[in-house]
């Protein structure tokens, strides 16, 4: 105790507190253990627990319940009624028996940063932490850290006062780790195309082709030097060329459709499947039957493009499987060939009711265009992409266009491209090939994991998996409806997103000559504005996915309970107008 103390003689101090100069207490109880800095002043009907610290020049008033081991900063102030005034109507000064003194509890562990305004009627939960000079007007959820004015929440640290949690950042995709894995095998792979000075096809090439062609069961895979060039070449090699149309979703990379185009034919659109994002047979059909004719030759107009419809590019989109028995049976039916985009669905597999047996992506069209860029399940350290195909004369052309037309050197039998790949990345790849299917079934109990983690979020749609479908994850996109707001809150929280894609490709500028209009493809471009791709990749851990959850959750329980709050708003305006 010192003299220059204000202590009421009903305060109840514990043992062992800790009162520092100019302190006035009055009326509350201050728990075993507490330290109390100068100028403090703690009011009656208010309570610090046990092993606390309040800094100077704090304020507690009235109605205050302070649990035990909570940190206060200098200079908090809490608030006890909302809506104070000065006088009554008659002009009196209003007194104490005026005021509503509502309570206002922080819960054991908690801190509260310096300068921190607590409105009334708040409970700030176990183990939280306000920050500095914030301003809390609602209730701050146990392990959140809130911040700003009004103070939001800004992460979540785990339980106990394990903060490991908080200062776990989780990264949209981590390319570091499997490459960190393989580091000897890789730098052994670069180290042997060095030795051998094998930098452009090669053994190396060839044997990368062989496994890769075995893991997608195709007769060939034809290694180039990227997923466009597959494409391009895929489609050139199966003879699609100038005045062909090609049919494909607006909802892909732009890669398909400059393949499309680079082949010299012009893309034409479906929409997609509200639930798996991928081609819609049915809209599929409807274009077939209702927006084409058969000119006198039999074959097939597009009635927008008066010109010749001869193939299909289904997009095997984020790793799961394009329905491909039915879209196979109506190219047959009309005469087109069917071109796999399977860049994001290296090792996705399709139930074939035709076949009555499970079938890899890119074993189903004529061929089947592969992305190697890094992101991708099976990523290069640099660029690639691979044809597959059952086709001896689609793998053969694609070899000459890959290679200058060239099957001997300088001797050109077409005009080609230089679309090889490298054989330094072929190596690599090979490398990687053999970790394929672990890392794919890692990506695979993952989604099942967020699937678990979101069962009860209402606010967000999960990826739909059909039984014919066993998809690979290059991506897990959920949907809602405040993507943006969520996306920002996410990034607050140290959690990586993307978007694919954000603006369907009939509405992108580069496309504005093909003149389709807003509305033309709703199911694509309602999808585009509220899918989010989450964290996804093999090494993804439990904490990380908790982490993300834990966010997700937060943010839709953050705006609907803002959303109550405008109501009630607007229903109190409403009141006080009527
Ligand atoms: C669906 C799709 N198609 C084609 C491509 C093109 O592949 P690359 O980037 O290797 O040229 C990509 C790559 O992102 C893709 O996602």
């Amino acid at each position: 105790m010192n003299t220059y103390n204000c202590i009421a003689e009903d305060v109840q101090l514990g043992n062992e507190v800790q009162l520092s100069k100019f302190i006035n207490l009055y009326g509350c109880s201050i728990g075993e253990g507490t330290k109390i800095g100068a100028y403090v002043e703690i009011q009656k009907n208010s309570s610090v627990g046990k092993h606390c610290k309040i800094s100077s020049h704090s304020f507690i008033c009235e109605g205050v319940v302070i649990e035990d081991d909570v940190f206060i900063g200098h200079g908090v102030m809490f608030i006890n009624d909302r809506y104070p005034r000065a006088t009554n109507r008659d002009g009196s000064l209003q007194t104490e028996a005026d005021w509503k003194v509502e309570r206002t509890v922080v819960r054991k562990g908690a801190s509260i940063g310096s300068g921190a305004t607590i409105l009334s009627s708040v409970t700030v939960g176990e183990n939280a932490i306000v920050g500095a000079g914030s301003v809390v007007t609602r209730d701050v959820p146990p392990h959140a850290i809130v911040a700003g004015n009004p103070a939001r929440v800004m992460r979540v640290i785990g339980q106990g006062t394990s903060e490991s949690k908080a200062s776990t950042l989780v990264p949209f995709l981590d390319l570091v780790t499997p490459h960190a894995e393989l580091e000897q095998e890789l730098v052994g792979a670069f180290r042997s195309c060095l030795r051998t000075a094998s930098f452009v096809g090669g053994s190396i090439v060839e044997d990368f082709e062989k496994a890769f062609a075995a893991f997608c069961h195709t007769d060939h895979a034809v290694a180039v030097s990227s997923g466009t060039d597959a494409l391009r070449f895929a489609l050139i090699a199966c003879g699609i060329g100038p005045g062909d149309v090609v049919l494909t979703v607006p909802n892909t990379f732009i890669a398909t459709t400059e393949a499309i185009s680079q082949a010299g034919a012009l893309p034409e659109f479906i929409d997609i499947d509200e639930s798996t994002y991928n081609l819609s047979v049915e809209m599929l059909q409807s274009y077939l039957e209702a927006q084409c004719t058969r000119d006198k030759t039999g074959r097939l107009i597009s009635l927008r493009s008066g010109r010749p419809v001869t193939a299909i590019v289904p997009v095997h989109l984020y790793g799961q499987m394009a329905n491909m028995d039915s879209i196979l049976r109506l190219a047959d039916e009309y005469g087109l060939i069917v071109i796999e985009d399977a860049c994001q669905a290296h090792g996705a597999q399709y139930f074939s009711r035709k076949h009555d047996r499970w079938m890899k992506a890119g074993s189903m069209g004529r061929a089947a265009a592969f992305s190697f860029y890094p992101g991708k399940n099976l990523g290069a350290c640099g660029e690639g992409g691979a044809v597959t195909t059952n086709d001896s004369a689609v793998a053969a052309t694609i070899k000459l266009l890959r290679d200058h037309g060239q099957a001997k050197k300088y001797y050109h039998d077409v005009e080609g491209y230089n679309g090889r790949l490298d054989a330094i990345q072929a190596g690599i790849l090979h490398v990687k090939l053999p970790h394929l299917e672990p890392w794919n079934a890692g990506r695979r109990d993952r989604a099942a994991e967020y699937n678990r983690l979101f069962a009860g979020n209402k606010a967000v749609i999960l990826p739909y998996e059909p039984s014919w479908s066993r998809a690979v994850y290059h991506l897990y996109v959920i949907r809602v409806d405040d993507r943006e707001d969520l996306i920002s809150h996410l990034k607050a929280a140290g959690i990586g997103t993307g978007i694919h894609y954000p603006i369907p490709l009939h509405l992108q500028k580069a496309y504005n000559s093909l003149s389709y209009g807003l509305d033309a493809f709703p199911v694509a471009e309602r999808a585009a504005a509220e899918i989010l791709s989450l964290p996804m990749f093999p090494q993804l851990s439990a904490n990380q996915q908790a982490r993300v959850a834990e966010e997700v959750d937060l943010f839709v329980a953050q705006a609907s309970s803002t959303h109550s709050e405008l109501k009630d708003m607007s229903l109190e305006t409403t009141a006080k107008s009527a």
